[in-house]
């Protein structure tokens, strides 16, 4: 069994698609959603959780992008999820993102792609600790 972090980023709350992407993850077989919250992200937060792209030309309008309104956070937990949730996601840029796909069926902006996804086992235990410290 799997845990992994996923983020309802702000242009899939203003855009009412959150109930969409949850029903999408909960309707696989086997995974639940363990922890849930809405709340709108402050910077120290962003910097831990983003920290790998500090520097990077993209950071910056992200981390904008990312405090710009609420997000959803949840742990989802299940067989094989980390991967199993990158593959809802499809790829960072929407428009490779197969239809089908979150991104791909509702994207078209890379720094608008409605969900982030831990892609690793380390990179969820290190994220579950920023968003839910006491499930670390
Ligand atoms: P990254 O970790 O590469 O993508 P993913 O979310 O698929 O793991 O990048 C983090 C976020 O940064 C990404 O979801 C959207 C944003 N981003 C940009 O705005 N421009 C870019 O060129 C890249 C690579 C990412
Ligand atoms: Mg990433």
């Amino acid at each position: 069994m799997q845990r992994t972090l996923v983020l309802l980023k702000p242009d899939a709350v203003r855009r009412g698609l959150t109930g969409e992407i949850i029903s999408r993850i909960e309707r696989k077989a086997g995974w639940s959603i363990t922890a849930l919250e809405l709340r709108t992200l402050g910077q120290e937060t962003l910097e831990q959780h983003y920290g790998e792209h500090k520097g990077k030309p993209f950071y910056e309008p992200l981390v904008a992008f990312m405090a710009s309104g609420p997000v959803v956070s949840m742990i989802v937990e299940g067989e094989r999820v980390i991967e199993g949730v990158r593959r809802l996601a499809g790829p960072t840029d929407p428009i490779e993102a197969q239809p089908g796909s979150i991104r791909g069926d509702f994207g078209v902006i890379t720094r608008e792609n409605l969900i982030h996804a831990s892609d690793s086992e380390e990179s969820a235990e290190r994220e579950i600790k920023i968003f839910f410290p006491g499930r670390g």
